[in-house]
């Protein structure tokens, strides 16, 4: 039987040994959470790399372990030795890719040790999924880690289906042509059949590109490169809403002694304090979240509208992400520091107006979270979709919550109903936060509603089958001549 094969640097699964035991954590971020239940599902396999390095597995008795706790995932790891992880994923993807395609160009550094190392990675990648494929499995390439693996594979087997999806922004052409390697990474994307984006605006960047660059000829959404036709489509990608949905109704309706410390604390609190009202935030701990200016929006609203002090409260979660790049140590460092002065300046013996957990939550706290929040406040300052926003409004499954989201996520070219903002301009979050307090219900009611209707059919499982039967049809494609 045919199968899907999935590939993406980080397997749905981040395996670690504390203290000699083995312990099998699930892998946050959007590619992870999204792509899980589609692969749960399927009859495929997930190509990717554990968390642990060659050097972590030293033992036959842990290599054993690891492969064990794999299979039952469906996973097969890719080898990477702790040089690898140094260069080519906190190197390469995550001090040059990462900041250059979310335009944070001052963070990029591109370096040579660091490049010569992404290209042996995808090249280990590629050794990898070509001892695992048989005739007419389709392979499907996820993010910009892989961006050289899907011409690696052409020129292994010119006839694989391979489909390849950028899960972060694609910048425009004037920022992708600063990258020395940009020739080698474009070929490498036009290694697939289907390359896919969230929106349409990537869509064009890309095609920017690949007509100014390689000087290809492009039609609508072909690019004809060598003797084959690469299709280039937006494909929005959307949550698990059922998942979402039925867990948000489900905690709601938890007798009293079930339910969470967490959620106690908050129902404890909003008893004591009448009016009181809760503010969402998470996200991975990163500086393309827009973090540190949303507390400091958030601090702006309360002097702006000091009648709100006492009342609300930013209840903010970010998941440790990235430590050991020093741009994220920095950025962990300014948020602490940022609320700890806030909290310092303006809590009361009853009221602190910042609640700040730098961890990873458990699934049933998040929605616990979700649920009891009155406004999420996700102002990303560039984000490829922002998968929390529609996690939100999914939960929202009495109709009352408002989403406030930065126009600059992906998510806000399909969620219009949201209050969307400039993630820098603090003057316009202060008014659409006090907009959203204040919100009558009806009209968070009606927003919401639009909002799920979209999102529910425009699930994850929606998003796949679109892009896995686009990809179906490049296989019968005919490859054309062209002529100049
Ligand atoms: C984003 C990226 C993913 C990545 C995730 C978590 O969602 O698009 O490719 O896996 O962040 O980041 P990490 O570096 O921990 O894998």
């Amino acid at each position: 039987m045919n199968k899907t094969i999935i590939v993406s640097n980080r397997l749905p699964v981040d395996l670690k040994f504390d203290d000699q035991k083995l312990v099998v954590k699930s892998s946050v971020g959007g590619l992870a959470t999204g792509m899980k239940s589609i692969h749960s599902e399927g009859n495929g396999i997930w190509i990717g790399w554990s968390g642990l390095t060659d050097e972590q597995i030293e033992s036959e008795r842990k290599k054993n372990e690891v492969e064990i706790a794999l299979a039952k995932e469906k996973c097969i790891s890719v080898p990477l030795t702790g040089y690898d992880i140094e260069n080519y994923y906190y190197g390469f993807s995550n001090t040059a890719l990462w900041p250059l395609f979310h335009y944070f160009q001052a963070y990029t550094e591109f370096e040579l040790t660091h490049w010569e190392s992404y290209k042996k990675v995808n090249q280990k990648f590629a050794d990898v999924i070509l001892e695992n494929i048989n005739e007419g499995d389709t392979v499907w390439i996820h993010d910009y880690q892989l961006l050289l693996l899907p011409e690696l594979l052409r020129h292994k087997v010119p006839n694989l289906t391979i489909g390849f999806f950028l899960h972060i922004p694609f910048p425009s052409f004037e920022l992708f042509r600063t990258c020395p390697w940009r020739d080698e990474l474009l070929y490498g994307m036009l290694g697939a059949d289907l390359i896919g984006f969230h929106t349409y605006d990537y869509v064009r960047y890309f095609i920017s590109s690949a007509s100014r660059i390689a000087g290809l000829e492009i039609r609508f959404n072909e690019i004809f490169y060598k003797d084959r036709i690469v299709k280039v489509d937006s494909f929005p990608m959307g949550i698990d809403y059922d998942k979402y949905y039925n867990s948000a109704l489900e905690h709601e309706s938890r007798p009293d002694d079930t339910k969470s410390e967490l959620m106690h604390n908050i129902e404890l609190h909003n008893m004591s304090f009448s009016e009181s009202k809760l503010i969402l935030s998470i996200d991975r701990m990163d500086y393309t979240k827009g973090i540190p200016n949303r507390i400091k929006s958030f601090e702006y609203f309360l002097n702006k509208y000091p009648q709100y002090k006492g009342k609300v409260r930013l209840v903010m979660l970010s998941v440790p992400s990235r430590e050991n790049v020093p741009k994220y140590q920095r950025l962990k460092r300014e948020t602490d520091e940022l609320v700890g002065r806030i909290n310092g300046q303006l809590a009361t013996v009853n009221w602190t107006p910042i609640w700040y957990f730098y961890r990873s939550m458990p699934f049933d706290d998040l929605i616990d979270l979700y649920v009891a929040s009155d406004v999420a406040l996700v102002t990303p300052t560039r984000d490829g979709m922002n998968l929390v926003a529609k996690e939100y409004v999914a939960t929202k499954t009495q109709g009352k919550g408002v989403l406030v989201l930065s126009e600059m996520a992906g998510a806000a070219k399909e969620m219009y109903e949201a209050l969307l903002v400039n993630p820098n301009n603090f003057d316009q979050i202060a008014d659409t936060l006090k907009y959203a307090l204040e919100m009558p219900e009806a009209e968070q009611k009606s927003r919401l509603e639009t909002l799920q209707k979209r999102i529910s059919r425009y699930n994850v499982e929606k998003w796949a089958e679109s892009f896995l039967n686009a990809l179906e049809i490049t296989k019968t494609s005919k490859p054309i001549t062209i002529t100049k």
